[in-house]
């Protein structure tokens, strides 16, 4: 039986490793921290499926398809639509507790979902529940855990991935061997000012994968959460509340996205993003205000106790007053390319998670698509890992490079790269809104930046955000249209229309 080298200990990497196991692998799970850290525990609104009798994986497709802005890839969007409520109940095997009520599995609603599918667990504890569940799972399993180990690199020879370079629990930078690597290693908020994401998620598995040669795409698809809390450290506060009634007021309290969009506070994540950014800048940069208030204290206590709580503490009585809210980085849409069975263009390589671009989500994620896209493509890919290698077709990439503004560029030349100073420059040139002529002299900055010599973990990030905002900035010029999340001032909308539903042959 082939060895695995899982990297990553998310809802991803943490389902992989536990199903090749029990297939018969040999697999080694390598995590940045702690096992348990990663965006999945703090996921809140919780995973979305068609469970229930008014309900069906062809409404899903089409609500998938529809906030995916026509860029959603309809034949992935069939696959995790059709499998994603047997990966649901393979959780509750696992042992996630989903809430009930008296008619079953209790469900919420989200924007831009047609039906209540919303499955959760703890009120809005749901990334808790099942990263807890799958780490007791793992821990059951004869899979070798190595916490606090980072991967570097890909190790590549024969034009193939035969292992990586980790720098271990102890600072040395050892080589690992396998005959699969699996890259489960999250998203890369830390690019940007501010984000819903942990500090872990700086991008590492995409950039190593793109430094060995693989495909990367859709990183011009950035989702920016339109609810986060306007506090240091942008805490998210869950679609869910508006799903629940909760609405969006300016600074004079007028209900701006009912006149943006139909769907109001339920419109498509990007929409109520961006009509929260320019409510924003409207009103000096001052925050949106979300009224919770009509819920009551009984129920925004009983249904969002972490939420009651992170409100509470930022000192808001949210059942009396409204809260300031503002956009944050919060998914990234693309990443490393992968066919249906998470396999890279690179042989012996596969990704799963949201470091992958399985073209599940297109120009923009429906909520609740994330949790369920890990679980579905990393049981494909944990059965796939037992087949031999093969070479996948070629797919287009991301270009690799702007031009750039060559002074600027050598202007900036040596200057050792700043994180602070990057994630700032992020948001500004790169984030809800763009234009060529920020983005140009963005590219024209960081292709000044030096890369820091890698020789401990932060360093190492570094090496890698570099890398990750240059390629960012690079497809949001290129991509010269406005689609989903990727709003660009100087270029038009494009609407593509929606291929129609096709049962699997
Ligand atoms: P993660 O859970 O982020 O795990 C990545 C793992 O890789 C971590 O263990 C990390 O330490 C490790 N790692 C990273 N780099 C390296 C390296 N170089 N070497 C070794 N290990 C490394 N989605 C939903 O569907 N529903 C929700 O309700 C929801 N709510 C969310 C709320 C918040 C606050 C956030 C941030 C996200 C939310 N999402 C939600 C998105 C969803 O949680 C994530 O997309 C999903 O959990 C990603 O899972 P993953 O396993 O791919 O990555
Ligand atoms: C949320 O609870 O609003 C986040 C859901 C998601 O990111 O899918």
């Amino acid at each position: 039986m082939p060895s695995v080298l899982v990297v990553g200990g998310g809802i991803a990497g943490l389902w992989t490793a536990v199903r090749a196991a029990e297939a018969g692998c040999t697999v080694e799970l390598v995590t940045k921290t702690e096992l348990a850290e990663g965006s999945t525990r703090y996921a809140q609104g919780g995973i979305a499926a068609a469970l229930f009798p008014d309900d069906s994986a062809e409404r899903h497709y089409a609500d998938t398809i529809a906030a995916g802005a026509g860029l959603a890839d309809p034949a992935v969007v069939r696959v995790l639509c059709e499998e994603g409520p047997a990966r649901v109940r393979d959780l509750i095997r696992f042992g996630v507790g989903f809430d009930r009520d008296e008619s079953g599995l209790e469900r919420g609603l989200e924007a831009a979902h047609s039906r209540a599918r919303i499955v959760h667990a703890g009120g809005d504890a749901t990334g808790a529940a099942i990263e807890a569940a799958l780490v007791a799972t793992v821990r059951r399993r004869t899979v070798a855990v190595h916490e606090r180990t980072m991967l570097l690199d890909l190790l590549v020879e024969g034009g193939g991935v035969v292992g990586a370079v980790l720098l271990d629990a102890d600072g040395a930078v050892v080589e690992r061997r396998a005959d699969h690597v699996v890259l489960a290693t999250g998203g890369a908020g830390q690019l940007y000012l501010h984000t819903t994401n942990p500090a872990v998620a700086t991008g590492d598995g995409v950039a190593a994968a793109a430094r060995a040669g693989a495909a990367v795409a859709d990183l011009e698809f950035v989702q920016f959460h339109p609810t986060a809390l306007a506090v240091p450290g942008t805490p998210l506060i869950s679609e869910a509340v508006r799903g629940e009634g909760a609405v969006l007021r300016d600074a004079s309290g007028r209900r701006f996205l009912a006149e943006a969009h139909p769907l109001a506070e339920l419109a498509p994540r990007d929409v109520v993003a961006r009509a929260v950014w320019r409510t924003m800048a409207e009103q000096g940069g001052a925050p949106a205000l979300l009224h919770a208030t009509a819920l009551g204290g009984d129920v925004l206590a009983r249904r969002f106790p972490g939420l009651d709580r992170i409100v509470r503490d930022a000192g808001f009585d949210w059942s009396r007053e409204p809260i300031p809210v503002t956009p944050a980085a919060h998914y990234a849409m693309g990443g490393i390319v992968v066919d249906l069975d998470a396999r890279t263009t690179l042989p012996n390589l596969f990704a799963v998670g949201e470091c992958a671009r399985t073209g599940v989500h297109g120009a923009n994620r429906l909520a609740s698509n994330s949790l369920l896209e890990a679980a579905v493509f990393a049981e494909r890919a944990a059965r796939a890992l037992l087949a031999a290698p093969t070479v996948p077709t070629p797919v287009p990439t991301s270009p690799e490079s702007p031009d750039v503004d060559r002074s600027r560029a050598r202007r900036e030349a040596g200057r050792a790269m700043d994180r602070g100073a990057l994630r700032t420059l992020m948001w500004d040139a790169a984030g809800l809104e763009r234009s060529a002529a920020g983005l140009e002299a963005a590219a024209s900055v960081l292709a000044g930046w030096r890369a820091p010599e890698v020789g401990d973990r932060a360093s190492a990030e570094d090496r890698n955000l570099l890398e990750l905002a240059r390629r960012t900035v690079a497809a949001a010029l290129a991509r010269r249209e406005s689609v989903g999340a990727h709003c660009r001032t100087d270029e038009p909308a494009t609407q593509i229309p929606p291929a129609p539903y096709e049962e699997a042959a």
